[in-house]
């Protein structure tokens, strides 16, 4: 379900999304449209020409509402989309509930419709549509209105951040974090930006292959400089859809941080990607429990042993005591079926460290060195091993995608406004 109003948002930094003229930028979302008459559709094309534009990336298709439910039935949802329907006021309320049926909470709706008519207008902004825009319409007046959802003074930030961390050094946290990074790029095609922020070890620029100039200690030395336009000079694009803010790895200096040194790279970094992945080291510092304790998810990585159980034991009871009312951290198991090595059974440690087991990843030292050596992913070098479902299963989990599991148990909660309404 979708494209509920959120009005929740803290309030952003004035700058941060300004451009030149004081228009500002919309962040880099992924945008699909389903016109039902070609003009439409190259009016919406039109939109590309804006410069607030620059970063979205959007596709048209033909099909109204129809077209979008049979469409979004079993492809996930971008962040917004935009339909064209010459349906009548009285069956609109229908179809949309069919989409909204096969949407994600996230996505948002802007509706491009024939009929001019204020009552219909209420009613759908009330059942959670973003935005009913009256055709003919400027291309103009459909970027503002989207300028508005993403990018307003006080519009909540659009990146979701997911933490991975580690229960013992080794045990894959960052192997985890970049393939799960990986998996959400390619499955739900949306921009992912990867922060490496093991300073002085960090693999993320080995396991993409990228070596570049600058990075995240870039990112934090700016401080009061950083905005958009220096954070996509100091990211890197890895892969389609992969950017990356790249550890220095050098030991000519040491990285002892404050606190909250961090914040606000995080922050400026959810205001413009989708998919925040933080790959944070096995340290326990003032930052690194600040961190924890404000992002969205933390996924805890951790090999079916005794010290790694201890150690996922300790973190999974101090991030709930840290965030009582955030969401519980998950596990996955990495590493399981090490030859010959004595293990605990992956329900076993994950009821004894009280947390969700996520997904178990089996050792493979052959195609995982592999892949670290070539600089690819898993996905790359063996398409068909099994940790690429898994990959694929924690991400669309902490991304809030409807999992198998989750759509059986699809709580009633989870509907969109209208159904509820019409339940109630
Ligand atoms: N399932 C697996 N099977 C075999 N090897 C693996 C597996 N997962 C990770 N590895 C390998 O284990 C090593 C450590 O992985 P990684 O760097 O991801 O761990 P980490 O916990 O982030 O380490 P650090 O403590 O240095 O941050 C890497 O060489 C990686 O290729
Ligand atoms: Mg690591």
């Amino acid at each position: 379900m979708g494209f509920l109003n959120r009005d929740n948002g803290k309030p952003t930094e004035e700058s941060a999304l300004e451009v030149a003229n004081g228009a500002r930028l919309i962040p880099r979302i992924t945008i699909q449209a389903f016109c039902e008459h070609s003009q439409t559709a190259q009016l919406v094309e039109a939109t590309l020409h804006d410069r607030r534009m620059s970063k979205v990336a959007l596709t048209t298709h033909n099909g109204g509402l129809d077209g979008a439910v049979e469409t979004y039935k079993s492809n996930p949802t971008p962040n917004l989309i935009i339909v064209e329907t010459s349906q009548q006021p009285d069956e609109i309320p229908a179809a949309l509930a069919r989409l909204a049926e096969v949407c994600d909470a996230s996505t948002r709706l802007i509706l491009l419709g024939h009929v001019n008519d204020v009552v219909l207008y209420r009613e759908l902004i009330r059942s959670g549509v973003s935005e009913y825009i009256v055709l003919p319409a400027s291309a103009q007046s459909i970027v503002s209105s989207i300028t508005e959802l993403f990018a307003a003074e006080g519009a909540a930030p659009i990146g979701r951040t997911i933490g991975f961390v580690s229960a013992k050094g080794g045990a894959g946290g960052s192997t985890v974090a970049h393939n799960v990074a990986w998996a959400i790029s390619q499955h739900l095609r949306q921009d992912v930006l990867i922060l490496d922020m093991d300073l002085p070890f960090g693999t993320a620029g080995l396991n993409f292959n990228q070596d570049p100039p600058h990075g995240i200690a870039d990112a934090i030395g700016a401080s009061q400089k950083m905005d958009q336009t220096l954070l996509d000079r100091l990211s890197s694009k890895a892969a389609n859809h992969v950017s990356l803010l790249t550890a220095p790895v050098v030991l000519d200096r040491t990285f002892d941080f404050e606190e909250r040194e961090f914040e606000q790279v995080i922050e400026l970094s959810q205001r413009t990607t989708p998919v925040v992945v933080l790959d944070i080291p096995h340290v326990w510092s003032n930052w690194v429990r600040h961190t924890i304790a404000t992002i969205d998810e933390i996924i805890i990585v951790a090999e079916p042993d005794l010290a790694n159980l201890r150690n996922a034991k300790n973190l999974s009871d101090t991030i709930k005591s840290l965030r009582p009312t955030e969401s519980e951290p998950l596990l996955v198991l990495n590493k399981v079926g090490v030859p010959r090595r004595p293990e605990i059974p992956p329900n076993e440690f994950a009821t004894s460290v009280e947390c969700k087991l996520l997904g178990q990843i089996g050792f493979d030292a052959a195609t995982f060195g592999t892949a670290a050596n070539n600089g690819q992913m898993i996905a790359e070098v063996a398409a068909n091993n099994r940790a690429n479902e898994t990959f694929k299963v924690i991400g669309m989990h902490v991304t809030g995608r409807n999992t198998p599991e989750r759509a059986v148990n699809r709580s009633p909660l989870k509907l969109p406004t209208f159904l509820k309404k019409k339940r109630a």
